[in-house]
């Protein structure tokens, strides 16, 4: 007896985007009069102008579903043609349960395949890369992937050399099938080998960071993974509208960049500036921004990236809806 599968999509794409910044600006002044720190020291080293706090009512539930509302809203789908949430995040407190069916309830989503991520800041592209094979493998119609963060609840405020990095705030795209694939493959691994150096050590409520040692990794082992997503999609960099790399850092962006050798055409992500690192939604922040902008347009080919704790990364190619 021959086991049937369902027939998937010939390809995918991203039907809409949608974020959510908490209301609460914080700037380096501001950091400056509660740790020893100033605004000199962190825009030069990390780029960071100012970043989002979230109040105690912007919830990850809370920020998820405005995040997830809006890409829903800009997809034009209604909540019942979605089958599959993927929610990431690496800030939880409550390992049990996931907040991915309660996001989708809230949204109206009837019963979907719903679950949490965790690939730290590569969260975003790992669940895009999921959600994109799930359609094509037939599992799904639509799927909603979110990216959430409310870094602060698990940064030590006293540690200046992650207090003034970390920040708050949600992301989502819809996706969903289509004829002319608009999402390439994802180009994802994982060098375990540092492990420990992003860490919310067990019995810790708080992170650790060896940030040379991730700066190191990050500018010279990444820029081969950005390559083969951009060679797996059958593009090259002349033909990127918009690079969205993960928001970790204005001098790591910059060295990406530099790099890549893009066209004079391409316009490169900088949100880091205006909303810190956000982790696992730093990539649909940064895009919703471009696009609120007018900096990029529907149909532009964008180029992302996410890593992070894990260590993990995760890239692909998309067009923007
Ligand atoms: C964290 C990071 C900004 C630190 O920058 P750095 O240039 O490596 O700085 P160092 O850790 O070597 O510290 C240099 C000095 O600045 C000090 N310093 C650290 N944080 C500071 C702050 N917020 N304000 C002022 N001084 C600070 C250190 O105490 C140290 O002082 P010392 O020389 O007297 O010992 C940088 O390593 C980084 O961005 N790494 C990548 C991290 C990352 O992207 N993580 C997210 C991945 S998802």
């Amino acid at each position: 007896m021959t086991i049937h599968l369902k027939k998937g999509a010939p390809g995918t794409r991203v039907l809409g985007l949608g974020s959510y910044r908490p209301r609460r600006r914080v700037t380096n002044h501001e950091l400056a009069q509660v740790m020893e720190t100033n605004d000199e020291w962190i825009q030069s080293r990390v780029g960071i102008a100012e970043r989002r706090w979230a109040s105690d009512d912007e919830t990850l539930v809370e920020m998820a579903v405005a995040a997830g509302g809006k890409a829903l809203a800009a997809s034009g789908l209604a909540p019942d043609e979605v089958d599959l949430v993927v929610l990431a995040s690496a800030s939880l407190r409550a390992p049990i349960p996931g907040i991915g069916p309660q996001v989708a309830h809230r949204l109206g989503i009837p019963r979907p395949g719903a679950f949490d991520l965790n690939a730290g800041c590569a969260g975003f592209c790992y669940a895009l890369g999921v959600a994109s094979d799930a359609i094509r493998g037939g599992s799904a119609r639509n799927a909603l992937v979110v990216g959430v963060e409310r870094l602060t609840d698990v940064t030590d405020q006293t540690d200046r050399s992650t207090a003034v990095i970390f920040a708050d705030g949600a992301g989502a795209a819809v996706i969903g099938a289509s004829e002319e694939p608009g999402i390439g493959p994802v180009v994802w691994g994982s060098d375990g080998d540092q492990y420990n150096a992003i860490e919310i050590a067990a019995g810790s409520s708080t992170m650790t960071m060896a940030g040379q040692a991730v700066y190191r990794w990050a500018t010279t082992k990444l820029t081969d993974t950005l390559v083969e997503a951009m060679e797996a999609a059958g593009v090259g960099p002349g033909d990127i509208d918009v690079f969205a790399p993960h928001q970790a850092n204005l001098r790591i962006v910059e060295s990406m960049t530099r790099k890549l050798g893009f066209g004079e055409k391409t316009v490169v992500a900088r949100d880091v500036v205006q909303s810190g690192n956000t982790s696992a939604a730093s990539v649909p922040l940064a895009l919703t921004a471009l696009l609120e902008s007018g900096e990029a347009k529907s149909g532009d080919l964008a180029l992302v990236l996410g890593y992070g704790a894990g260590l993990t990364f995760a890239g692909q190619v998309f067009r923007l809806p």
